[in-house]
């Protein structure tokens, strides 16, 4: 039995029916998109850039991004098909959906990743791999390889396990609220399990750190080679 809730549909449905995608994809809406926008940008991030958003619920970050981005740039995955449905059709605008058909968007429970027109240039995957077990990392990077520019940077959050922190004990994250472990939902994981789930993909692997996420989680980058 999983402890990561989005692969359970019964709860994702009751959640949506209840009107809280918000607070299901982890709340601090008007935080948290903003935050990912601004820092793709200063990453790089122009308007005809493409961009992958990896896990994009219920499209926190996507609803900024296809405002920002040129028509049909933005590109979205995740496992919930209806979460994701849920962000088309609730929170993007008109004018939106306009500017980023539907099969933009694909679901997939091990990162069967949507086909853009042009290698994407930018992706990004927040706060998801928090929530999944290594394998699923590394799996992500193969799948995503082809479909990304060469110089293409793919930002990943997660909560670290610092050298001196013990990898089997439930360690405290910055800011005092989330608590992690190697084996339970939330995941943290050390910087070198991070480089390890490149495999024989190919990426190089840059270590970023503290981005000021709110609940602690560090970022880095996987660049394609
Ligand atoms: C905390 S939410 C973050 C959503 C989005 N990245 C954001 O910042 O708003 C975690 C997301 O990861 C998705 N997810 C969980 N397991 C996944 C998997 N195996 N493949 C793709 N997405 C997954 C969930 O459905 C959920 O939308």
């Amino acid at each position: 039995m999983s402890s990561n809730v989005y692969e359970d549909d019964t709860i994702v449905a009751t959640e949506i029916a209840g009107g809280r995608h918000r607070e299901l994809i982890g709340g601090l809406w008007d935080e948290m998109g903003p935050h990912q926008l601004a820092f793709l940008k200063g990453q790089g991030l122009q308007p005809h850039h493409r961009l992958m958003d990896i896990g994009c619920g219920a499209l926190r970050l996507g609803t900024l991004a296809v405002d920002y981005l040129d028509a049909g740039r933005y590109f979205g995955s995740d496992i919930s098909e209806s979460l994701m449905r849920t962000g088309y059709d609730l929170e993007l605008s008109d004018e939106g959906r306009a500017k980023t058909p539907w099969s933009h968007f694909r679901a997939s429970p091990d990162f069967d990743l949507p086909d853009p027109d042009s290698p994407v240039d930018f992706a990004i995957a927040q706060s998801v791999f928090t929530h999944l077990p290594l394998n699923h990392l590394r799996r992500c990077l193969a799948q995503l390889a082809p479909k990304m520019a060469s110089g293409g940077r793919f930002f990943v959050t997660y909560f670290e396990c610092r050298p001196d922190q013990d990898l089997f004990e439930t360690v405290l994250q910055p800011g005092g609220i989330v608590r992690t472990r190697d084996t339970i939902d939330p995941f943290h994981y050390r910087l070198d399990d991070l480089a390890w789930a490149i495999d024989r993909a190919p990426w190089d692997f840059e270590p970023i750190g503290d981005w000021g996420h709110l609940r602690g989680q560090m970022v880095c980058a996987y660049r394609r080679r």
